[in-house]
């Protein structure tokens, strides 16, 4: 993009100001803000003006769940289909790993982070361990696709490579970058992070397949058919991954989705539950869900919205093809970003002090027909870390690894 193309899109959504200090920039680092300024979809900005209406829910009811009870009595026969399609290479398992992980507070990506106390025991490795399960179980490998972004890309990569995968064979490990979106004030005006560079940030775990796809990874899928992704997050050190039972499940009662849920520690735990919108499939976010949704009962006088999703699904590809036509929803989001003053001062910011844009990957349960919530135990499958110390922390991860008898 040459100067006064920039200089065209740039007025067209009022980021004019971007270029402040292009006449200070050397040859190569003005040709780079030009090649951020070009990719950078800046139409997205202007939802910051519209913020709550993006996220206007219909009309929320229950959805049930299958649980604990229903699972064992059926586990053998899930277990069984679960491992036939695996054995068949039609599962595929996909790392949510672009995150920037800026509660836990470290410089390295949450993968790379030690949870072990005598030994090393990073997250990454913990996460392909349990995947390891899987592939020892079935007798197949299982492709893993890696999604990071521009900012942890070099580093997640490098890790695992320096690590030998932790065992897992090389060929089945898959990256791909995430896009980035810009981050603003509250008036939506693009925030420099650097005098040649716009502070941008990864756009939400939502966009996973359509990077997949502009990665060419979607036509690597479909030549090995593949046909049901396990989307999972980097931070549940205990969680299954292409859990043979959880698999057969929700192909056995013919769902296109598949949700991992726990049940609810209490009626206002911060976890989205799993519900109907509009008599479709979705999830409500835990500061969506009023008073009277908390205290609901169903017909059984248990709590109607009583299992929380846990970041791990199962998607049937087809199913994203086809929705890959709709936009997902945006979620405008309150940060801190750092940022260049007025001054041309770097300022990190102690307070959130403007947005993020991002798209969310439970919102891709909304546009699915069908859903299968499938409970597990949360004692032994889900110890995310968020945070160093308390609630979803290091400490509680530890505590839990320790209850499932890993050595840390
Ligand atoms: P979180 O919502 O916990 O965000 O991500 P985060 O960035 O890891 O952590 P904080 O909020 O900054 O502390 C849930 C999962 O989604 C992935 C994360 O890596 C994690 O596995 N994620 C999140 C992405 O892959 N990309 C994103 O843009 C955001």
């Amino acid at each position: 993009m040459t100067l006064e193309q920039a200089r065209e899109k740039l007025a067209k959504y009022g980021q004019g100001h971007v270029l402040k200090y292009y006449g200070e920039l050397s040859q190569k680092e003005r040709q780079s803000l030009l090649d951020q300024i070009e990719a950078t979809d800046m139409s997205i900005l202007e939802a910051c003006r519209h913020r709550e209406e993006l996220t206007r829910k219909g009309k929320i009811t229950p959805l049930k769940a299958m649980q604990l009870q229903e699972i064992e009595a059926c586990r053998e026969s899930f277990t069984a289909t679960g491992l036939e399609v695996i054995r068949q290479g039609k599962v595929g398992a996909v790392l949510l790993a672009g995150g920037m992980g800026t509660r836990l507070g470290s410089d390295d990506p949450k993968g790379m982070y030690n949870v072990g106390i005598t030994k090393e025991l990073y997250i990454f490795q913990c996460l392909i361990h349990n995947l390891m399960d899987v592939v020892r179980q079935a007798e197949k490998w299982i492709h893993l696709f890696v999604m990071t972004s521009e900012k942890n890309h070099d580093a997640t990569a490098a890790f695992l490579k320096e690590h030998g995968y932790f065992g897992y064979k090389e060929e089945f490990v898959h990256f791909f970058k995430q896009e980035m979106a810009a981050a603003t004030d509250y008036q939506g005006r693009i925030y420099l992070e650097d005098k040649g560079r716009l502070s941008t940030s990864p756009n939400g775990n939502g966009g996973w397949f359509s990077s997949m796809k502009n990665n060419g990874l979607l036509d690597f899928v479909q030549k090995q058919g593949i046909e049901w992704l396990n989307v999972f997050a980097v931070d549940n050190v205990l969680q299954r991954i292409a859990d043979p039972c959880f698999i057969g499940a929700t192909i056995q009662k013919n769902c296109v989705v598949g949700a991992k849920v726990v049940r609810k520690n209490a009626p206002d735990e911060k976890v989205g539950v799993m519900c109907l919108e509009d008599g479709r499939p979705s999830i409500v976010e835990y500061y969506e869900l009023t008073r009277e949704l908390m205290n609901a009962r169903d017909e059984n006088g248990e709590p109607a919205y009583n299992f929380g999703v846990i970041l791990n699904y199962l998607f049937h590809e087809k199913e994203l093809e086809n929705m890959m036509t709709s936009r997902m929803p945006l979620h405008v989001v309150e940060k801190k970003i750092p940022y260049l003053n007025d001054a041309g001062e770097f300022v990190n910011p102690q307070e959130p002090n403007g947005y993020k844009y991002e798209s969310l990957v439970l919102d891709m349960i909304h546009q699915l027909e069908s859903c299968l919530p499938f409970e597990v135990e949360r004692n032994r499958e889900f110890a995310p870390i968020k945070n160093r110390t308390g609630v979803d922390s290091v400490e509680s991860a530890r505590a839990l690894l320790q209850a499932n008898g890993v050595e840390l």
